[in-house]
C-alpha cells in the first residue's frame, strides 16, 4: 500500500472527490456515505481525464461521478457507466483504505 501523503480524507464532504496525482498516475478520491473509492482519473470513452473543473467529479445531483467531455455517468460505488457514450464499461477501481486518518491506495507492481 502506497501513503498519499499531505492529504487528509476526512477534509471531503460527503458526497465529495478530488483529484490526486501519485508519482504520474492522476486519481479520483470519492468521499461516499461514509467511506472512500479510488479510481483512476481516466474515462474509458476516450481514455482522458473526466473533470474540467479541479476536484469536481459529481453530477448536480450528487448521485453519480460524471465525466464532463461527453457527459457519461458512472455509479459512485462500483464505477460502471451507466449512461452516455461508454454505457457498461467501468472506471478503474484503485483498491484503498483510510487508515490513522490517511488514505493508503494499492497499486499494481
Ligand atoms: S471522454 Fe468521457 S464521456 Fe467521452
Amino acid at each position: 500500500m502506497v501513503l498519499c501523503a499531505n492529504f487528509n480524507p476526512y477534509n471531503l464532504e460527503d458526497p465529495g472527490t478530488c483529484e490526486l496525482t501519485l508519482g504520474y498516475l492522476p486519481l479520483i478520491v470519492v468521499r461516499w456515505q461514509g467511506s472512500w473509492r479510488v479510481y483512476r482519473n481516466y474515462c474509458p470513452h476516450l481514455g482522458i481525464g473526466l473533470n474540467f473543473v479541479p476536484d469536481e467529479f459529481l453530477d448536480h445531483e450528487k448521485n453519480y461521478l460524471m465525466c464532463a467531455n461527453h457527459g457519461a455517468l458512472f455509479e459512485i460505488d462500483q464505477g460502471t457507466c451507466i449512461a452516455g457514450p461508454c454505457v457498461g464499461q467501468k472506471l478503474i477501481a484503485i483498491p484503498c483504505e483510510v487508515s490513522n486518518g490517511q488514505l493508503w491506495v494499492k497499486l499494481e507492481q
